[in-house]
């Protein structure tokens, strides 16, 4: 059976710890030296229609070090930025390839290439979530505090893609989180309603963040919404996470971004280049826990 990676539902807690507990052992190796070959003579495709630097960074880096290929295609380079349907360009691209990650808005656009395609897709965002981001987030959270479940997560900011993969992993790796979104900015209700045990909203960032092990946030104006920026800006203030509001989590907590991040707005410049940022890693782990996957997936096929 082909497996996908849409969303962190798509493979089982038990199947999202073993690709941790590989891409912690693959993060070694690299660290002493050494890569195993274990992708020779595979080719992942890249088909990114929004902009990129750590996920196509982790993606190629990644596959070469295991020995295999990749091929990045834009819609400018490809034909389905001329018109060629996704279901056409999902037959023809899956017949080739081995494994094939797709970067784009509308996640129903990603749903329908992988209902074609015979190889597997992994999902490295859309609108709706960032999967892959989680995975290195949680091998973080792992590394800094020793665990992933039974942790207290703050997030704050926007209800975008970002909050919605905190949301979902709150569910498989068994954590609560408590989310400060500004009135209009909630995460999606029915994802809300689905996680209702695990997730909490407020309009109160000093409410989310009290006590908590890991703090979270995110760019309030994600890509596409750069015509907002404007309204955004208003709405947002007050949820800027600086030294203040950090000094009421709790004192080992952790500050995580999926990066890029924008200094002033979101974060602080003391917060995110501070002692509790552990954001330099989080973005290393990409590559780590994205060759973890790329194995499991393919081993699956
Ligand atoms: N965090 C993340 O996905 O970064 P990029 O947009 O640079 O890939
Ligand atoms: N929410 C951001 C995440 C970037 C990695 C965006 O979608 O642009």
């Amino acid at each position: 059976m082909i497996r996908h990676f849409i969303s962190l539902l798509d493979l089982s807690t038990d199947e999202l710890l073993s690709v941790l507990d590989r891409a912690d052992e693959l993060k070694k190796e690299v660290k002493a030296g050494h890569t195993s070959q274990t992708m020779q003579g595979k080719t992942l495709a890249l088909l990114f229609d929004k902009s990129s630097t750590r996920t196509r960074v982790s993606f190629e880096t990644g596959m070469n070090q295991m020995g295999g290929n990749t091929l990045f295609l834009s819609p400018a380079e490809a034909q389905i930025g001329r018109g060629e349907p996704i279901e056409d360009t999902a037959r023809v691209i899956s017949s080739m390839v081995d494994i094939i990650a797709i970067r784009t808005g509308p996640h129903g656009n990603l749903i329908r290439f992988t209902e074609y395609s015979r190889v597997p897709v992994i999902n490295a965002l859309t609108d709706f979530n960032h999967p892959c981001q989680l995975l290195a987030d949680m091998m973080t959270v792992r590394e800094k505090l020793g665990r992933v479940n039974d942790i207290e997560v703050a997030y704050i900011g926007d209800g975008n893609n970002m909050c919605h993969s905190w949301m979902i992993a709150a569910r498989q790796f068994d954590f609560n989180i408590k989310i400060a979104v500004p009135e209009g900015f909630e995460p999606e209700a029915d994802l809300l309603q689905a996680c209702k045990d695990k997730a909490t909203l407020t309009n109160q960032p000093l409410e989310a963040i009290r006590d908590v092990d890991v703090v979270v946030t995110d760019t309030w104006i994600s890509m596409g919404q750069e015509d907002e920026k404007q309204q955004r800006m208003q709405a947002f203030e007050g949820y800027t996470v600086d030294t203040k509001l950090m000094e009421n989590a709790s004192p080992d907590a952790i500050f995580l971004h999926c990066l890029p991040a924008y200094r002033g707005y979101e974060v602080t410049e003391d917060v995110l280049d501070g002692p509790q940022s552990a954001v330099w890693d989080e973005a290393e782990n990409r590559l780590h826990a994205q060759k973890a996957l790329i194995e499991f997936l393919i081993n699956e096929k």
